[in-house]
C-alpha cells in the first residue's frame, strides 16, 4: 500500500532560526521569497538522523562505502544518466561550490558568461572572486495574448561571449527564476559553441529532481561527448527534501583532467567532507525518498494550478510564467507600470506579502517578482486573498 503524505500541515517556522520567517522583522507578513519549502522534512530522513543521535559521540564522519553508490543509482534512476562513482565529489552546498570552482579553475581578470535574469549569486560569485561578468540574457517568448511564455537561450549571443574570450559558463538547469527545463537541442548547441572554445560549462542542476508534470529534466553533461568533456554539474537533495541547511550536494565531472584540477582543489582543502548529518539525510533520502518526492511535486503542481486559476479569475492583470520545475514562480507584474520600488513597497506594506524583488536576477526581472509556492495550499490561499483584496485599492486593478 502506498503511504500518503500530508503536505496540508502548517508548521509554525517562527523562532526556529530558519532565514525565510526570522530575517523578516514584520510580524504579519508572509514571507514567500527564499527557496525553501514549508513542508516538513520526511519523517524517514528524520528517524535517520535521529537514529544516529542514539550514539552520543559525534566525531569526524566517515562517508560511508556505499554513499557514491547511492547517489549514482539515484541519478540514474531519476534521470536515466550513467555516471561513474569516481566522477563525484561531495560539495558543502552549490554556490559554494561554483565558488570553489571558479577559483580552482580560473585567474582574476577571467570572463564568465551569465544568462540573466539569473539567480543572483551566478553574478555575485564571480564578481566577489574578482572575475568578470559577460552578460549574455536570455530571450523572452510571449503568446498570441502578448503574455510572457518562458524564455528561450540567445544562442548567438553566447557565442559572442565565447568569442569574447570567456572562460567559464554558469548556467541554471532547469532554469532559476522561470522555471525552465532546457530541452536537449538547446542543451546540444549550448555544448557545440562552447566545447569549441574550450569553454567549460558550470551546470547547476540543483533543482532537476523537480520536473513537473510533461516536463522532464536532461542533465547538460548527458547530453554528447563535448558536454561531459567540458563540465562540471552540481546536484543535491537540498531542495527536493527540503534539507538546505542540512549542506549536501555534490558535484559530477566526467573529464578527468577537469576532475584533477577541481576536485585537486577541493581535497587540497578538505571541502570533500559531509557532516554526519548531511550523510545520513541524504542516504535516507535517495533510498527511501521515492513516492515522497513524487507525491510533493503532484502538491506543487496542485499550488501551480490554484494560483493560476485564482490569477485569471481574480487579477488577470497579474500573469505568471508556467514553472516546468521547482516550486519558485516568475510573477509578471508589468502590467502594472509601477517603479520597482514602490511594486514592493506595495506587495510588502500593503499586501504583506514578502516575495523576491525581480530586479535581483538582473535588469531583466524589472516588473517581475518571485513567488515561492513551496506551502500549504491554505497559506497560498491566503496570500492570493491578500493580493486580491488591495487590487481594488491600488493601481493592480
Ligand atoms: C539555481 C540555484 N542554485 C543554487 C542554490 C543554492 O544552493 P546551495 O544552498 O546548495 O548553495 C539555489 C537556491 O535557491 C538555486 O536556486
Amino acid at each position: 500500500m502506498i503511504r500518503k503524505y500530508d503536505f496540508d500541515e502548517v508548521i509554525d517556522r517562527r523562532g526556529s532560526g530558519c532565514i525565510k520567517y526570522d530575517a523578516i522583522k514584520k510580524k504579519d507578513v508572509i514571507p514567500m521569497w527564499i527557496a525553501d519549502m514549508d513542508f516538513a522534512t520526511p519523517d524517514f530522513v528524520l528517524d535517520a538522523m535521529r537514529k544516529r543521535m542514539d550514539n552520543p559521540v559525534f566525531g569526524y564522519a566517515k562517508i560511508p562505502d556505499n554513499y557514491y553508490s547511492t547517489i549514482a543509482g539515484w541519478v540514474e534512476g531519476l534521470h536515466g544518466w550513467k555516471v561513474d562513482e569516481e566522477w563525484m565529489c561531495y560539495i558543502p552546498g552549490i554556490v559554494k561550490g561554483i565558488g570553489f570552482a571558479l577559483c580552482a579553475m580560473l585567474q582574476k581578470g577571467d570572463k564568465v558568461i551569465i544568462q540573466p535574469p539569473v539567480y543572483p549569486p551566478f553574478r555575485n560569485v564571480p564578481l566577489g572572486n574578482g572575475m568578470k561578468l559577460l552578460e549574455n540574457p536570455l530571450l523572452p517568448q510571449y503568446d498570441g495574448n502578448g503574455a510572457l511564455k518562458g524564455y528561450e537561450m540567445d544562442l548567438d549571443g553566447l557565442q559572442k561571449c565565447v568569442d569574447k574570450g570567456a572562460k567559464i559558463l554558469v548556467m541554471s538547469n532547469p532554469h532559476n527564476p522561470a522555471g525552465i527545463c532546457w530541452s536537449r537541442e538547446t542543451l546540444e548547441k549550448v555544448a557545440e559553441i562552447t566545447s569549441k572554445a574550450g569553454v567549460i560549462v558550470i551546470s547547476d542542476e540543483i533543482h532537476a529532481e523537480m520536473a513537473l508534470k510533461g516536463h522532464k529534466h536532461i542533465p547538460y553533461a548527458s547530453v554528447s561527448k563535448a558536454a561531459a568533456k567540458n563540465s562540471i554539474t552540481f546536484m543535491a537533495p537540498s531542495k527536493t527534501f527540503n534539507i538546505a541547511g542540512i549542506v549536501s550536494s555534490y558535484a559530477i565531472v566526467p573529464n578527468p583532467v577537469l576532475r584533477k584540477k577541481f576536485f585537486g582543489f577541493i581535497e587540497a582543502n578538505e571541502i570533500d567532507f559531509p557532516s554526519i548529518f548531511s550523510i545520513e539525510a541524504t542516504m535516507a533520502a535517495y533510498r527511501k525518498g521515492a513516492s515522497w518526492r513524487r507525491q510533493m511535486l503532484a502538491y506543487v503542481e496542485g499550488n501551480i494550478d490554484f494560483l493560476e486559476k485564482y490569477l485569471k479569475e481574480n487579477i488577470p492583470q497579474v500573469r505568471i510564467v508556467r514553472p516546468q520545475a521547482s516550486f519558485l514562480v516568475w510573477v509578471d507584474l508589468r502590467a502594472l507600470a509601477l517603479p520597482q520600488d514602490k511594486l514592493m513597497a506595495l506587495l510588502e506594506n500593503k499586501a504583506r506579502l514578502v516575495l523576491s524583488d525581480g530586479t535581483i536576477f538582473g535588469k531583466e526581472g524589472t516588473g517581475f517578482v518571485r513567488l515561492n509556492v513551496g506551502c500549504p495550499r491554505c497559506i497560498l490561499e491566503q496570500a492570493l486573498g491578500r493580493l486580491a483584496a488591495i487590487a481594488g485599492k491600488s493601481p493592480l486593478k
